[in-house]
């Protein structure tokens, strides 16, 4: 495995390469992000994966600067799963000077995580077009855990005609279902095992969609009640259209539940699909 940081250094190197599987990350890797490598060496030979904590997606209270920074873990990580190769630029190689074009994304950004991270899907998707244009994949993969991202992702590669296919990852969870993620390692021990209840509101909403229940907004709002009254923030839970991320039609249509919630100092996000 070659660890580059710069990117001259990084296009010679995959120049020899006749195709590229790209899995971008911020690092705090975890088994998540390997099933993605996994995933990307069933569509490449040469996998690419970035690990750069990206301060456009930061708002000035998200914690850019508390951000686990944690690359030599990452990298044996990525070793043991033999990636090809790890991107690692620093803020000065990826933003020699300040980024003044932004990415405009569609109306779409503006919801779920959009309205409680103003700015957030700007930021992702002007590095995510950054980062396409130096390593020139002909496979992204990102993971279903963030599920708007990876909408966004595929309305970015169509929208501009990007030459590549965006591939899309299980979430991966721990037995007891609680969805992988960097933030985990945020939770104390009593919160770790409550953490799990996201999940269950999710869960609980699926299965009356399933049996048929169409009210959900009632739903949305009951989840919400029951979350807080276990002490839980949430920020929204909704059903949504599988296809477009609107809010979802009682009609038979694919859906998908997304949840943002505090537990303490900690925002987890989760969501599930519905398959009618
Ligand atoms: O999902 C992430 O880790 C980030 O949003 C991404 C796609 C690497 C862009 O910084």
């Amino acid at each position: 495995m070659e660890i580059i940081t710069d990117i001259s250094s990084l296009r010679a190197r995959l120049k020899r390469e006749s195709s590229i599987a790209f899995v971008p990350t911020m690092g705090g890797l975890h088994e998540g992000h390997m099933s993605l490598v996994r995933l990307a060496q069933q569509k490449s030979n040469c996998v690419v994966a970035s690990i750069f904590v990206n301060p456009l997606q930061f708002a000035p209270t998200d914690g850019f600067d508390q951000y686990p920074r944690t690359l030599a873990n990452d990298c044996e990580q990525l070793q043991h799963q033999n990636t090809d190769v790890v991107f690692a630029p620093d803020d000065n190689s990826l933003y020699p000077v300040r980024q003044e074009f932004m990415l405009e994304p569609p109306q779409v950004a503006n919801i779920l995580e959009g309205e409680f991270r103003p700015g957030f899907f700007r930021g992702v998707a002007t590095v995510v077009l950054k980062l396409f244009n130096i390593v020139q994949p002909h496979v992204a993969v990102f993971g279903k855990k963030d599920y708007q991202q990876l909408h966004i992702m595929r309305e970015l590669v169509q929208q501009f005609n990007l030459p590549l296919e965006v591939v899309a990852g299980e979430t991966v969870r721990t037995p007891d279902k609680l969805a992988l993620s960097s933030r985990n390692h945020y939770l104390s021990e009593e919160e770790r095992v409550e953490a799990v209840q996201l999940y269950q509101a999710l869960s609980q909403i699926k299965h009356e969609i399933e049996d048929g229940n169409r009210n959900f907004h009632a739903l949305e709002e009951r989840a919400k009640e029951n979350l807080r009254n276990r002490g839980w923030k949430p920020d929204y839970i909704a059903v949504q259209q599988g296809d477009t991320l609107l809010p979802a039609l009682s009609n038979n249509e694919d859906k998908v539940i997304l949840g943002a919630a505090w537990l303490g100092k900690t925002r987890l996000i989760d969501n599930l699909e519905v398959t009618l």
